[in-house]
């Protein structure tokens, strides 16, 4: 497949910055990638034409409730669920926090909770709170060697008294994609609701809810070129059976009943039309992925064709910029082995340099990295990095080059030549 890069380009106004006269070089994607003018358009669409509450009588209102429902359908398609599944919020932390809360009024002190060390705070922060009314959080470790879960480890923290087990698809920190279908199948069998954190990993690969078998998965439309707007899928009868945290006037069905206050309704148009992106990326590519979209018809068939599509193309990038890293003197990297399932975000540190030091460096060069530990916080601090300022981070989205991971490479070799 060849991937036509420049067509991904075009559509990016914010590509054409500069930075000290270097053009920039967005390698910054698992904190947020940038927004195609299709987005932008939908966004400024709404607020000029469609601005209003729901509900009303009057064309913009019944404009915004069709625009809602809309971006339900949006994603759906995204997770392979009914609308009647997908709830929107203000991101993916705020709506784990609200499904945590809802989740653990049914709980009891001495009931247990699950969550792992390669969790991004917003699937572990909703969870720990929960001690204050006498849960049990319970941790999984990683193996810090190839940095993937320990599944012995996980194995051996489920029980009978296990209500909840949450995990993450793709590591923020690391890269790392968890057997989440195995991870919700284990969890299952002592009885457990399951939820799964798929912010990092919605872009890099095709999500399937009714596959995996989880009770609830989220993610966030600002890390794959949408607005700041929060995604949670729901199992229609598990979203039901909860009582959530909201006001007494507002609908107590599913989805709604998740969802609190009036929602960021141009996020939510803008949000629906990033998926229409990464379909038409589908659309384009659709042939290559015969045999891995048999079943699938319709926007759900060219969404999935579009993730397909985008892995394909970062990953000998990321294999390369992997490669390249580890060959400079000085250069760590932290992530799974080859041939462990991994996303397009990369993590190392330098000897003679801090992460913070690094991305400064880069930064001056208009090439953007992240430093620290993205709130990958644990991730961070059992690879014992805490200290030493955490990670650098590199993360590719379709709208990057090789040619701007050699600028990377080249800098970061300069680097560590100093
Ligand atoms: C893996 C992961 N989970 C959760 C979050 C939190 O998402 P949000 O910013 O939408 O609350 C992030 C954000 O970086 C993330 O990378």
């Amino acid at each position: 497949m060849k991937f036509d890069v420049e067509s991904v380009r075009k559509q990016f106004p914010a590509l054409e910055r500069k930075i000290n006269g270097y053009p920039a070089a967005y390698l910054d994607c698992p904190g947020g990638t940038q927004v195609p003018q299709r987005v932008v358009d939908k966004v400024v669409e709404y607020l000029i034409w469609h601005n209003c509450n729901i509900h009303g009588a009057f064309a913009t209102s019944i404009e915004t409730d069709a625009i809602i429902l809309d971006g339900r359908k949006a994603y759906a398609d995204v997770f392979g669920c009914s609308w009647e599944e997908v709830s929107f919020g203000a991101n993916a932390t705020t709506l784990n926090f609200n499904l945590a809360h809802a989740i653990a009024r049914d709980l009891k002190p001495g009931d247990e909770i699950v969550i792992t060390d390669m969790d991004h705070e917003g699937n572990r922060g909703p969870w720990e709170i929960l001690e204050e009314r006498g849960i049990i959080i319970k941790d999984v470790k990683l193996d810090l060697e190839k940095c993937i879960i320990d599944m012995e480890d996980y194995k051996s923290k489920l029980n009978s008294k296990t209500k909840v087990a949450a995990f993450n698809y793709g590591s923020n920190g690391v890269g790392t994609v968890s057997d989440v279908k195995e991870m919700t199948r284990l969890a299952k069998e002592v009885g457990a609701i399951t939820v799964v954190d798929a912010v990092n990993y919605a872009l890099h690969g095709p999500i399937d809810v009714k596959d995996i078998d989880c009770d609830f998965l989220f993610c966030s439309a600002y890390k794959f070129f949408g607005p700041h707007v929060g995604i949670l899928y729901g199992k229609k009868d598990v979203m039901e059976s909860l009582k959530t945290i909201k006001v007494k006037e507002q609908e107590d069905w599913a989805p709604l009943k998740f969802e609190t206050g009036t929602l960021n309704h141009e996020g939510i148009y803008g949000a629906a039309e990033s998926v229409e992106f990464i379909a038409s990326i589908g659309e384009k590519y659709e042939e290559h992925f015969t045999d891995k979209l048999e079943g699938l018809k319709g926007r759900r068939r060219k969404v999935i064709a579009g993730m397909l599509a985008i892995e394909a193309y970062e990953k000998p990038i990321t294999e390369y910029l992997i490669d390249e890293l580890c060959k400079i003197p000085g250069v760590k990297v932290y992530g799974p082995p080859r041939g462990y399932q991994r996303t397009s975000t990369i993590s190392f540190t330098m000897s003679n340099k801090s992460p913070r030091e690094a991305a400064e460096y880069l930064g001056e060069k208009g090439i953007f990295v992240w430093d620290g530990d993205f709130f990958a916080s644990k991730t961070v601090f059992v690879l014992g990095l805490k200290e030493s300022g955490g990670l650098i981070r590199i993360g590719l989205a379709p709208y990057n080059t090789k040619e701007e991971v050699d600028r990377a490479l080249e800098a970061i070799r300069e680097l560590a030549a100093m």
